[in-house]
């Protein structure tokens, strides 16, 4: 998921890469760094592998790690990496993956560019869904994709909730939302939430919602995982056919 995150994010552009991660899970990090010895083998040994290896290696200066030293929620996260936040910056949480023809953080960099404010990928959720997500109030039409927010509010009740219209994990997202965050609010699970800080710099700027196009799978949650790698697997034509084989195995084995 962190892979297709990255890909995602090179592919729109950006050039600064900054994990945030939990102690102890540099791996994740190093993942993305060349790593010399490991490499010189297997570019002998077995050159697809290799090829599938160095894919994603990132130059060394453009990778930041920050460590975020106790879950203190989304928006503490990013707030542990404002030193590296000197503009606009883009936020990809990678349990939303989204399959896209244009990468779906690209598509929110180019309504910044338009815009120059805070714009929000959003999506339309089942409403019995919205105690899981940041949903927004708008007056904007339905049908419209760039919508007007007016208010936010972070996994609000079903009955409080002020429309089924959900944030997914994408962002662009203006410096001063880092300022907001240094509030240190507490909402929401007692946690440090982007959405309030988003939610209070309303008072001096517009933020935009994005109603992006892309298939999204909530990869936060088992099925949801499972059928982003079916999905993968039938999209990609090389493993179309025995994928549907191997589907067909276990449906008719069990049912
Ligand atoms: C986070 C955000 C939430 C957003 C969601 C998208 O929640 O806080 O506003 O709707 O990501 O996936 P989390 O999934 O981390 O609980």
């Amino acid at each position: 998921l962190i892979e297709y995150a990255i890909e995602e994010a090179i592919n729109s552009g950006i050039e600064k890469f900054v994990f945030v991660t939990s102690p102890e899970k540099q791996s994740i990090t190093s993942y993305f760094k060349k790593k010399n010895n490991l490499e010189e083998v297997i570019k002998i040994k077995n050159k697809m592998l290799y090829s599938l290896i160095t894919k994603y290696i990132l130059p060394e200066d453009k990778i930041i790690e920050v460590v975020q030293s106790e879950p203190k929620g989304l928006g503490h996260a990013i707030w542990c990496a404002r030193e590296y936040i000197d503009g606009p910056f883009a936020v990809i949480l990678p349990d939303d993956l989204i399959f896209s023809k244009t990468p779906c953080i690209k598509q929110l960099v180019d309504q910044y560019y338009k815009y120059g404010k805070s714009i929000l990928g959003v999506q339309e959720v089942n409403k019995d869904q919205v105690n899981r997500y940041g949903i927004i109030k708008t007056t904007t039409n339905h049908l419209a994709k760039k919508i007007d927010i007016i208010d936010l509010i972070e996994k609000p009740d079903f009955k409080k909730a002020p429309s089924n219209i959900a944030i997914i994990g994408r962002y662009v997202l203006t410096r001063n939302i880092i300022d907001e965050l240094s509030n240190k609010e507490k909402g929401s699970g007692g946690e440090i939430q982007l959405t309030d800080a988003i939610k209070n710099s309303l008072t001096f700027s517009e933020v935009f919602g994005y109603k992006f196009q892309g298939k999204r799978f909530d990869c936060g949650n088992m099925m949801g995982a499972l059928e982003a790698q079916i999905y993968a697997a039938i999209n990609r034509s090389e493993n179309k056919r025995e994928t549907i084989k191997i589907l067909k195995k276990y449906i008719k084995k069990d049912f």
